[in-house]
């Protein structure tokens, strides 16, 4: 593994920084959001969302009351963790874009009962993240390995340590796989089949194509939640490149493309304005009425979902929903 440091937090934590760097990071910080400003359709990098104040948006808007993905996922996953675990048997745990973990309690909690090692490798860009819920973890699970690695999907996907108990399974929750171009989708899938071995399984948490009235409201929840994230990615690009965006002059907009089946997300420009972005030297007109498109959330079809992952050699061998089929868990395995 590429690795700066390997350092034991504990007797059961380690922490292992990615810095491998894949061809498609090279681009240096900016230069993605020039690039984005300079097409028709002007388009932000997602990965914008996160600075601290847009995580901390990002956890307020999972317990609005109109977004019902975590909610729901988190149902499923109470109920069917431990069906998940006598079907995989003993497994190494391994989860792309942890965060706080907390879904995957339910999780560790079924494994914990096989009574077999038990190992979790948690994988997110942020290391105080990641040795924070880390250490929540080991209080409430004694016997628990965690390996945590400091990095980005992809860079984890081809650096995932051997497993010590036989087969992985790799979680993404959230739907977050939804975030992705179904080219990049696709991608995602070749990276998957490539790293993982014969017999590995993967659990996908996916939100379904459902009526657009409920799937608008989830992302135009009436407390304001959704837009103030949104539009904190104009505040993030204004601190780290010493933007002058007015967030005042920019509305957010989230809709259901039915024929695509996405919500897509837009900042609306009130009126005529420029913007300069002072550390890039770059400035960008910005007419009354266009957009800025920040983010697709694709909603998905179990069917072809799974012909999908089939043709990626990923066989789905069971699938979980809750009782409004809104959301969907996935398990496959290579
Ligand atoms: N993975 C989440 C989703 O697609 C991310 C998300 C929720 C999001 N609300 C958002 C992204 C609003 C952009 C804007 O559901």
């Amino acid at each position: 593994m590429i690795a700066s440091s390997h350092t034991p937090v504990s007797s059961h934590l380690t922490i292992t920084h990615l810095d491998h760097t894949p061809a498609s990071e090279i681009t240096p910080a900016g230069e993605d959001v020039m690039a984005g400003l300079s097409q028709p359709q002007k388009t932000l990098p997602p990965r914008y969302f996160y600075d601290e104040r847009g995580s901390q948006l990002f956890e307020q808007i999972c317990s609005t009351p109109e977004y019902y993905p975590t909610r729901t996922e988190a149902s499923i996953l109470r109920k069917y963790a431990h069906d998940l675990a006598q079907r995989t048997g003993s497994c190494e745990l391994v989860e792309l874009g942890s965060g706080s973990s907390t879904k995957t309690r339910y999780i560790l909690s079924a494994y914990d009962q096989l009574d077999a090692p038990f190992y979790y490798v948690p994988i997110d860009v942020s290391q105080e993240i990641l040795v924070a819920s880390a250490e929540q973890l080991l209080q409430d699970y004694p016997r628990l390995q965690v390996q945590g690695l400091v990095g980005t999907y992809e860079q984890a996907i081809a650096h995932l340590p051997e497993s010590p108990v036989g087969a992985r399974l790799v979680i993404f929750l959230g739907s977050t796989l939804g975030n992705f171009s179904a080219a990049d989708c696709d991608r995602f899938f070749v990276e998957l089949d490539n790293a993982l071995n014969p017999g590995d399984y993967v659990l996908l948490g996916v939100d379904l194509q459902k009526p657009k009235e409920i799937l608008e409201a989830a992302y135009n929840d009436a407390a304001g939640v959704t837009a103030a994230f949104n539009l904190n990615m104009l505040a993030h690009l204004n601190w780290r490149f010493g933007g002058d965006f007015d967030l005042n002059q920019f509305t957010h907009r989230a809709l259901y493309n039915e024929a695509a089946g996405q919500m897509e997300m837009y900042l609306d420009s009130q009126r005529s304005q420029t913007v300069h972005l002072r550390d890039l030297d770059f400035t960008v007109n910005i007419a009354a009425g266009e957009s800025l498109h920040t983010e697709i959330s694709r909603k998905f079809n179990l069917d072809h979902l799974q012909a999908d992952l089939q043709r990626h050699h990923l066989t789905p061998r069971q699938v979980w929903t809750d009782d409004q089929n809104w959301f969907g868990l996935v398990l496959c395995q290579r």
